[in-house]
Order: structure tokens, then sequence, then C-alpha cells
């Protein structure tokens, strides 16, 4: 699986946030790319992959659902390579249950059963999340590849996410088991919240979070009480490293910073006083400690980070701005909220 073999891969959930950087920057160094989404003749949601360099000759668009079984066996056969992105991220479901948790776990297993189906996936690469490794009742010193969350803490507490947090979790954990079963060379990359520049048209759900002081969003201050951030730019080098690298094996946590919720809070209020970013969240103390999540394994391995948190707070923010996503100011909004 050497760089210079420029093979066809599947990306899952190829018009997100993560899914259409990850197709271009594989488009870039060559590589041909299927990418699937649920509805390809929806131009809104696909215009920016068609018109990424290289997609006339490179690229394709499948359409493909997590909810239906087998849906993803014609775009993944054929291909050396699986990059399975596609998650539902949407934290107000009212159903929770059947459209975030159930399409989540299935649809990971239809894919692995997809790849054994093809005979020609050289390796699957499942984006997870950092929602799989911390959530429990105390929060450890630091957290690794070796650390899962609580599942029953989860449930319990349901704090805002929790689908999520549930799906990725059951999901993982289903795939590892699918996977060893099936003989598939599987590996999971574990982000922590990626911020960045991104070419997708509407507002990623992760921004929806991490520009949450600025939008004033409170039910996502508790996820960015000790917070810990990716650029979508290494994160998407990351993932292509991986996918190179033949001795990787595992999970692997992707994650270059962490944070206080007051320690971003204090960059985007110099950086950008025009946004009215509180000093003060209630019930927030302030003299938190940072709590790291450890991407030595992915460093060991070579791996080197480029960006900054200033660098992913400004590539995020002023793309939001020139797609109209946030307001200029929030100046006149007295209490911070827009
Ligand atoms: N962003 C973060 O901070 C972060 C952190 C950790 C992990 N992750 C993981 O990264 C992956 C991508 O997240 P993202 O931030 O890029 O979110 P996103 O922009 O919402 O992208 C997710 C994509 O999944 C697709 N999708 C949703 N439900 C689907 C279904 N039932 N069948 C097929 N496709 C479906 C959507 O495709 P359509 O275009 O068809 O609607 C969407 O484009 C997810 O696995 C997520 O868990 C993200």
């Amino acid at each position: 699986m050497g760089s210079e073999a420029k093979t066809t891969v599947c990306v899952t959930g190829a018009a997100g946030f993560i899914g259409s950087w990850l197709v271009m920057r594989l488009l870039e160094k060559g590589y041909v790319v299927r990418a699937t989404v649920r509805d390809p003749d929806n131009m809104k949601k696909v215009k920016h992959l068609l018109e990424l360099p290289n997609a006339d000759t490179k690229l394709t668009l499948w359409k493909a659902d997590l909810g239906e079984d087998g849906s993803f066996d014609e775009a993944i056969k054929g291909c050396s390579g699986v990059f399975h992105v596609a998650t539902p991220t949407d934290f107000e479901s009212t159903d929770p249950e059947n459209e975030v948790i159930k399409p989540t776990i299935n649809g990971v297993l239809s894919i692995i059963r997809s790849c054994a189906k093809a005979q020609t996936v050289q390796r699957l690469v499942f984006t997870s999340s950092a929602g799989t490794v911390c959530m429990r009742e105390h929060p450890l010193p630091e957290y690794n590849e070796s650390c899962w969350s609580d599942l029953e803490f989860i449930y319990d507490k349901k704090m805002t996410g929790w689908m999520y947090f549930a799906s990725k979790t059951l999901a993982e954990k289903a795939a590892w088991k699918a996977a060893k079963e099936n003989n598939i060379d599987f590996i999971s990359i574990v982000p922590t919240l990626v911020v960045g520049p991104f070419i997708m048209p509407t507002m990623p759900p992760s921004l929806i979070t991490a520009l949450s002081p600025i939008t004033g969003n409170e039910a996502h201050y508790s996820i960015l009480k000790q917070c810990q951030y990716v650029h979508l730019d290494d994160l998407c080098n990351a993932h292509i490293y991986l996918f190179e690298h033949p001795k990787a094996e595992g999970r692997y946590i992707c994650s270059s910073h962490n944070a206080t919720i007051y320690d971003v809070s204090k960059m985007i209020r110099e950086k950008y006083p025009q946004y009215n970013v509180p000093t003060k969240f209630e019930g927030i103390e302030e003299n938190l400690k940072v709590v790291p999540f450890s991407s030595k394994k992915l460093t060991g391995m070579g791996f080197e980070f480029k960006y900054s948190l200033e660098d992913m707070y400004t590539g995020a923010i002023e793309t939001c701005r020139e797609k109209g996503l946030i307001p200029d100011s929030t100046e006149s909004h007295a209490n911070g909220k827009i």
C-alpha cells in the first residue's frame, strides 16, 4: 500500500465537514475516489465535491445510506481502501435510537460485510470519536487508546450529544469484533474536537460546539469545558498517513491541543473583539486543569501535527464569516446570543 500506488478508495459521508476535506486531500495525492453521499442529485450538498481539483477525472459520486444493509456494496467493490467517515451527527434528534444509534452501529457492520464481499479492500479506516474514550463520571488525568467511555454513565446522564457518544462507542466496539471475524484490516482514528477552515456549504456540527462562545449556544459549553482539539487538515492527513502506513494497527488518538473553555474564549475575544464572547461561564469554575488526550502512538509512528489552536479557530471563524454562517459581530446582542 505504498504512496506510489495510486489506487481507488471509497470515502463515506464524503460531503460532510471531514469527508469533503479528506476527499480533497486524496484527490490531490492522485487517488481515485468514490465518494458516497445519500443524495448525489442534490447539488446544494455535492457541488463543493464536484468542483474540487481533479474531480472531473478522479471522483465519482455513489448513493449509499447507513440505514440500508448492503447499500455500500457497489461503491466498495474493487476499492483497495475504505474511509468510513459517515455518521448521523444530529444532537437534537427526537428519535435518537432509530435516527442516530441504530444506523451508526448497523452502518459500520454493513460496511464491514461489504469489504468482506469485495475481497479487494486492504484496509478499512474508521473515523471514531473522543466520545468513545472519555465519557465517564470521574475524569482521568490523561486519556489514551486503552480508554473506553462508560455507556451506563452516558445513558444515565443524557448530557448534550449523549446519543452520538453512545452510538460511536457501541459502533466502534461492534466494529472491532466484526472486523476480526471477517478478517478485515481495520484501524480506528479517534479525533477530538475538529476545528479549522472547511469546504462544506453549511454549518459543520463540530463548529456548533467550538463556536458556541460566539453564538451563545449554552448547551454546548459543557463539551468545551475541558476540551481537546485537532485541526481538520491535520486530521485528514493523519487518515491518509495511517491508511498508507504498513504497520498501522489498532486505535489512534488524533489530538494536538488541550484547552479549557476559558482559554478558547480568551483567544477568540482577543482576536475578534467584535464578538461578545463571555468572560464567565455560569457553573464552570475558572481554574480548571486541561485534560490531555495523548497522541503519542500516532506521533511515535512519525506523524507530525502542523497547526496551532489559533490556526484552527481563525480558519473556522473566517470560513463561517465568508459563507455567512455566523454574523460579522455580535456586539448589538446584549446577552451574547445570536
Ligand atoms: N467534527 C468533529 O469534531 C469530529 C470529532 C470526532 C469524530 N468525528 C467523526 O467524524 C466523522 C465525520 O463527522 P463530520 O464532523 O464530518 O460530520 P458531518 O459534516 O455531519 O458529516 C457526516 C456525514 O455523514 C453522512 N450521514 C449521516 N447520516 C447518514 C446515513 N444514515 N447514511 C449515510 N450517510 C450519513 C452525512 O451525509 P449526507 O451528505 O448524505 O447528508 C454527512 O455528510 C463522523 O464519523 C464523526 O463521528 C467528528
